[in-house]
């Protein structure tokens, strides 16, 4: 997978480029503020339609074209022509914003080979991995954060894991607000039962695919960081954490990892989803009073982390 060639349009700093890229590795240098960094994000943005660097969307729009006279529309656009064993496509990004009944509305747009698709379609087109000295706060950062990368990773590589996460997203808003209303008496049990199982559904598969993930990833850094980085001096080692147990956290928190690792091993091993299903609706039914409680889902994908 190759990138031949990049097209910016009032992205950032850049009003204008065309730039061809080379097959060979390439490196960028340069003085401060000449857009190396930007350059890289609108790579990453065409790969994952999320900014590594800025906080929201509106940030990226070229701050001069958002000062010309009278700006009703202004629109920044990423282009990349994506070269495969399976031919090119041309992917695009477009970032909107648009003045209307005197306020300004923003939306985005993507594009595979100039047809409009889903953002989530786009996801896969373009494959990037994006190292910043930043990334290696990774470690310490929140769980959150954590699952993003591991999240971004995945749905670049499976398109069906991206859209099972999107749907669980989804059901889990639909559970946490069943859960409060039903502690305002406002709903019943029933209404509870149907999400509940559909957030299983979905869940286990997100559960299994994570765990197989992480065990690839965990035997490639081990090798790698073994042979390569430390010769042989050092061993590093990734866990997924699942989040699958009712209530580990009465225990102490390093045999409460152990018992995610655990957890971890048995899912990667497992090739019937409905064993998964049936352990997680265990969980849930386990949590209910606490869910009611919290008025949110306490355990699930949604809660999952991994360590080094
Ligand atoms: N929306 C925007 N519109 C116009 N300019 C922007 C926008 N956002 C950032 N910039 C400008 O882009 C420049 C920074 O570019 P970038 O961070 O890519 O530089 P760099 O080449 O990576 O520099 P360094 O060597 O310091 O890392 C700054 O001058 C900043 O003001
Ligand atoms: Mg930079």
């Amino acid at each position: 997978m190759q990138v031949t060639h990049l097209s910016l349009t009032n992205f950032r700093n850049y009003g204008r480029l065309e730039l061809e890229l080379p097959p060979q590795a390439l490196l960028l240098y340069g003085d401060n503020a000449q857009g190396k960094t930007n350059l890289l994000e609108a790579l990453y943005y065409l790969a994952t339609t999320k900014s590594a660097h800025a906080d929201n969307d509106q940030q990226l729009i070229n701050w001069e074209a958002e000062e010309a006279a009278d700006p009703t529309i202004i629109v920044s656009r990423l282009v990349a022509h994506v070269q495969t064993g399976r031919g090119t496509h041309q992917i695009e990004m477009r970032l909107i914003k648009e003045m209307k009944q005197g306020g300004y509305t923003f939306r985005r747009e993507a594009l595979v080979d100039r047809r409009k698709v889903r953002l989530m379609d786009l996801l896969g087109q373009l494959r990037v991995v994006l190292f910043v000295p930043s990334d290696v706060e990774m470690i310490q950062a929140s769980p959150a954060q954590r699952r993003r990368y591991l999240d971004i990773t995945l749905c670049q590589m499976d398109g069906v894991y991206c859209r099972t996460l999107s749907a669980y997203n989804k059901v889990l808003e639909q559970r946490n607000a069943t859960l409060r209303a039903m502690a305002e008496g406002r709903q019943n049990g029933e209404v509870l039962s149907i999400f509940t199982e559909r957030l299983v559904g979905l869940g286990s598969q997100i559960f299994r695919r994570r765990a197989q993930f992480m065990a690839d990833l965990a035997r490639e850094a081990q090798r790698i960081h073994y042979e390569s980085l430390t010769a042989g001096r050092e061993t590093i080692r990734l866990g997924y954490l699942p989040r699958l147990q009712a209530n580990p956290l009465a225990r102490g928190d390093d045999d409460a990892a152990d018992e995610f690792l655990a957890d971890a091993e048995w899912l990667e091993t497992q090739t019937e989803l409905a064993a998964v299903a049936e352990r997680f609706t265990a969980a849930l039914s386990a949590n209910r009073e606490r869910d009611l409680a919290s008025g949110a889902t306490t355990i699930g994908p949604h809660r999952d982390d991994w360590r080094f």
